[in-house]
């Protein structure tokens, strides 16, 4: 029988503890510095790891879900990644549901960790496919015996995992917060992040980054091609929107020119997502003050983006420029203006009822105060 050494981590429990680096070149001495969450750093690749085991965890403790089950999701990229990696750690079939904007990078990343792909090709009510690809999700879980749906759309432990842990470490890693600048899809990193923050300090800021087409904060739904960012509502892990202090739309040309000025100016290679929330945290950056500190998190690697946004053809057919200039970038940031500055009062866009109506498991976990500390 094989010995089992205590003191050595496995894969899963090395998620979180990411390092927290500052840049060097986008920002000038007179301005506040940018310093930035490596969430790029987790097993998967993504921050999508941590809610994904959070929930996983708290499901296994609870008994809603045994060795030899089923984890079926609604996700065509990073959590559906997480989970593939869990299942093939903890012997779990993953099924993820996903639509026609999964791209061949993600697909295989899901088939290498040996996930199950379901197609949703039907848009919803918006021209997206969250609420097709949700209900499919649960109706499939009413059909397949043991299976458990984290439901990363409307599970409150979502943003949970990040109050917990994402939050309280770059709070313990930063000694001069001004600004935390989060993208938002699901709300997990805005909501937990923004809860954390706002207990710990009333006068760090809270800054939301959406995209423009998506229409968590408000506007007109229309497409668009920037990952990892948007939802057709405000997402219930992002309840209270007072705990925001201004959101931003930014457009997919700034999301994919930040992350290809990123890897060029900085040497940090990440995704288009982590682009969108570097193009508002320079905004802030350049309005700020040396010795303030603005935040934002690299949420994923840029590794599963070489065939889109840095690749020229592929941006010049998607009618995107294929430039990473730096003196561009901070224009355009110190041009940018908030979308809101009373979020809480102009942008709500919830949709109550919708989790029912999609038939979403009503989450029955008990949350924990587990943070990752490793051995
Ligand atoms: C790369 C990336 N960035 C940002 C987000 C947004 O995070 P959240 O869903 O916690 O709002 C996601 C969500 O899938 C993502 O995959």
């Amino acid at each position: 029988m094989q010995t089992r050494h205590t003191c050595v981590p496995e894969l899963l429990d090395v998620i979180g503890s990411t390092p927290v680096v500052r840049l060097r070149n986008l920002t000038t001495h007179n301005e506040a510095q940018l310093i930035v969450k490596l969430e790029s750093a987790n097993p998967a690749g993504s921050l999508k790891d941590r809610p994904a085991w959070y929930i996983i965890e708290q499901a296994e403790r609870t008994g809603l879900l045994a060795t030899g089950g089923t984890i079926i999701e609604s996700s065509s990229g990073n959590f559906s990644i997480a989970l593939a990696m869990i299942g093939a750690s903890h012997g779990y079939r993953v099924i993820a549901i996903v639509d026609p904007k999964l791209t061949p990078t993600n697909r295989g990343l899901l088939e290498a960790y040996g996930a199950e792909i379901i197609l949703v090709d039907e848009p919803d009510d918006s021209g997206s496919y969250h609420k097709t690809r949700i209900a499919l999700a649960n109706r499939l879980q009413h059909q397949i015996p043991g299976s458990f749906r984290p439901d990363q759309c409307f599970n409150p432990l979502n943003s949970e995992a990040h109050y917990q842990t994402t939050a309280q470490e770059l709070l313990d890693q930063a000694d001069h917060l001004a600004a935390v600048v989060c993208t938002v899809s699901t709300g997990g990193q805005l909501g937990g992040i923004a809860r954390a923050v706002k207990e710990r300090s009333r006068v760090v800021e809270v800054i939301g980054v959406d995209v423009e087409g998506s229409t968590v904060f408000g506007g007109e739904p229309r497409p668009y091609l920037t990952p990892g960012v948007g939802l057709s509502w405000t997402p219930s892990n992002l309840s209270d929107l007072s705990l925001v202090d201004e959101v931003y739309k930014i457009t997919d040309e700034d999301a994919y020119q930040a992350c290809r000025t990123l890897v060029r100016s900085e040497g940090l290679l990440a995704g288009v997502s982590t682009g969108a929330a570097l193009t508002v945290a320079l905004a802030k950056a350049t309005r700020g003050h040396p010795g303030e500190q603005v935040a934002f998190l690299a949420s994923d690697r840029g590794e599963r983006y070489l065939a889109t946004a840095f690749n020229d053809d592929w941006l010049s057919a998607h009618g995107l420029t294929t430039t990473a200039d730096p003196e561009a970038l901070r224009k355009r940031a110190q041009e940018l203006m908030p979308y809101s500055t009373r979020p809480a009062e102009e942008c709500a866009n919830h949709l109550p009822g919708l989790a029912a109506e999609l038939g979403s498991p009503s989450p029955a976990l008990v949350p924990s105060d587990r943070r990752w500390d490793r051995c």
